[in-house]
């Protein structure tokens, strides 16, 4: 969903300052440009969720700049979980490489769609839903996403809510989760840091 591109290719120069649609182009190109060998793995999964993700995104292949694509290597560990988070600039596409997955997106009428899927399957989230994965099989997960956006955005629910800076005040967020300040201080000491 990025605009179109008026040229072939416009690959990014990072050190300049990006402007209204992503960064000016660089000026000496070469094949190394169009070119991408961070999404290989594998990736070390041993972290807390039990997933990391290598995103191919302008920022780590610039010559996506205004193409208005991308792409993340997806690693889960048995029983990890990607959270719930939405891409506000992108519809997200994604095959599942290896093992099995649980995938979800909720709508904006607030129904689940999920399925756990088995490798070589594919999946669509429309763009802006909140949606995760969990790896429900008994060995590593990996999948490859792509979306409609060189630089999709990522908004983490559990981080935006309660890991803030400066902190969503107390009030906002006890009233929101019908809870008390000890439950939203609990949550907030996980994240905020
Ligand atoms: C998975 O949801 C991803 O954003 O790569
Ligand atoms: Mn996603």
């Amino acid at each position: 969903s990025d605009s179109d591109p008026l040229q072939d290719f416009c690959v990014g120069d990072l050190k300049a300052s990006p402007s209204i649609n992503g960064f000016p182009c660089k000026s000496a190109v070469s094949a190394s440009d169009f070119f991408y060998s961070g999404l290989a793995g594998p990736l070390d999964t041993s972290n807390p969720n039990g997933v990391t993700i290598a995103p191919g995104n302008v920022l780590t292949f610039p010559g996506l700049n205004t193409l208005g694509l991308s792409m993340n290597n997806v690693e889960l560990a048995p029983g990890g979980v990607n959270p719930p988070h939405s891409h506000p600039r992108a519809t997200e596409a994604g095959i599942l490489v290896e093992g099995s997955i649980f995938v979800g997106f909720v709508t904006t009428n607030n129904t689940l769609f999920s399925k756990i899927m088995t490798a070589g399957e594919m999946f669509v989230i429309p763009r802006g839903l909140v949606h995760f994965q969990w790896n429900v099989g008994k060995d590593k997960a990996r999948m490859i996403t792509a979306f409609n956006s060189q630089l999709p955005g990522t908004v983490g629910l559990p981080n935006t809510l309660f890991g803030s800076k400066p902190e969503i005040p107390n009030t906002v967020l006890t009233k929101a989760f019908k809870t008390d300040d000890t439950t939203i201080a609990n949550l907030k000491s996980k994240f905020v840091g």
